[in-house]
């Protein structure tokens, strides 16, 4: 016997809103639209409208809630501007996905310093902003979830991006330091950890079948990662189902990274 109550009270994100950046491309849209047919009220927010018009659009035509936010977070001003912007549809979340993420890969010997201020404004500095801006209303309210994007490169070298492994670092610091906060007033902050995924961030490694193949090779299931795989862990972590689950770095990467 399946006892759809019993689900539903673990799971469901009814009644919740979300906000996820990064949610309009990639393993941020897949979130975006998890947490939206979970049953949660979803802004996406990035820079390109098209793209962000048409997750929506997606999302309302199987009659889900959802909205956009066009905004840049590589400024403090933008993540400012677009942190309220994204209050306007639904009210103040109650979900925060930090997804939004660059790579320019320069090589640590040529890295500059603008490739790193680049890096850390988006990567970092702005999920530390809508961090700041949101959780403590979460805690005020009694229930939160923050949930971060980060990376294998939080724990291992690769590719020679220095700047985006030393970004995704400190964001699995962030989380941390943010359950240490907040977690006593209900509110979670976990990371959730890929390895390699197919999508546009890296279209370069992604085109290449040779290194397609390397690295699905070096996964215990046998293939590279989905940005669907990234569904379930990602509701299990918004819903209350994941309230005794803090601070924690959830790898969702088909075991690469314990292999
Ligand atoms: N794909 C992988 O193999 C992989 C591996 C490890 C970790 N990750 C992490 O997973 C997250 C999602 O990556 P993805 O692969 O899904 O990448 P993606 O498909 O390139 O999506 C990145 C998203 O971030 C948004 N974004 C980038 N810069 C922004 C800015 N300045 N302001 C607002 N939005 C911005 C993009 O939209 P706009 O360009 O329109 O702004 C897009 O929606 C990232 O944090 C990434 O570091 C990915």
């Amino acid at each position: 016997m399946i006892s759809r109550d019993y689900l539903f009270d673990m799971f469901s994100l009814d009644g919740r809103v979300a906000i996820v950046t990064g949610g309009s491309s990639g393993i941020g849209r897949a979130v975006a639209g998890a947490l939206a047919r979970a049953g949660a009220q979803v802004v996406v927010v990035a820079r390109r409208e098209e793209e962000l018009a048409a997750t929506v659009d997606e999302l309302v035509a199987e009659g889900c809630r959802a909205a956009w936010v066009s905004g840049d977070l590589g400024t403090r001003d933008g993540v400012r501007a677009a942190a309220e912007a994204a209050t306007e549809a639904f009210g103040e979340p109650d979900i925060l996905v930090n997804s939004a993420g660059i790579n320019l890969r320069p090589p640590m010997g040529e890295l500059g310093e603008d490739v790193w201020d680049t890096t850390m404004a988006v990567n970092l500095e702005a999920p530390f902003l809508l961090g700041r801006r949101f959780g403590p209303g979460m805690a005020e309210r009694g229930f939160g979830r923050i949930i971060h994007i980060t990376s294998q490169q939080a724990h291992r070298a690769f590719v020679q991006s220095g700047a985006y492994g030393v970004s995704k670092g400190a964001l699995e610091s962030l989380a941390r330091s943010q359950a240490e906060a907040w977690s006593p007033y209900g509110v979670t902050c976990n990371t959730l950890v890929p390895g390699f995924v197919m999508t546009p961030l890296n279209t370069r490694l992604s085109n290449d079948p040779e290194k397609v193949a390397a690295l699905a090779a070096r996964t215990m299931v046998g293939r590279n990662g989905l940005a669907e795989d990234f569904a379930g862990a990602a509701v299990f972590l918004a819903s209350r189902a994941s309230a005794y689950v803090t601070g924690q770095s959830v790898f969702v990467d088909g075991g690469l990274s314990v292999h």
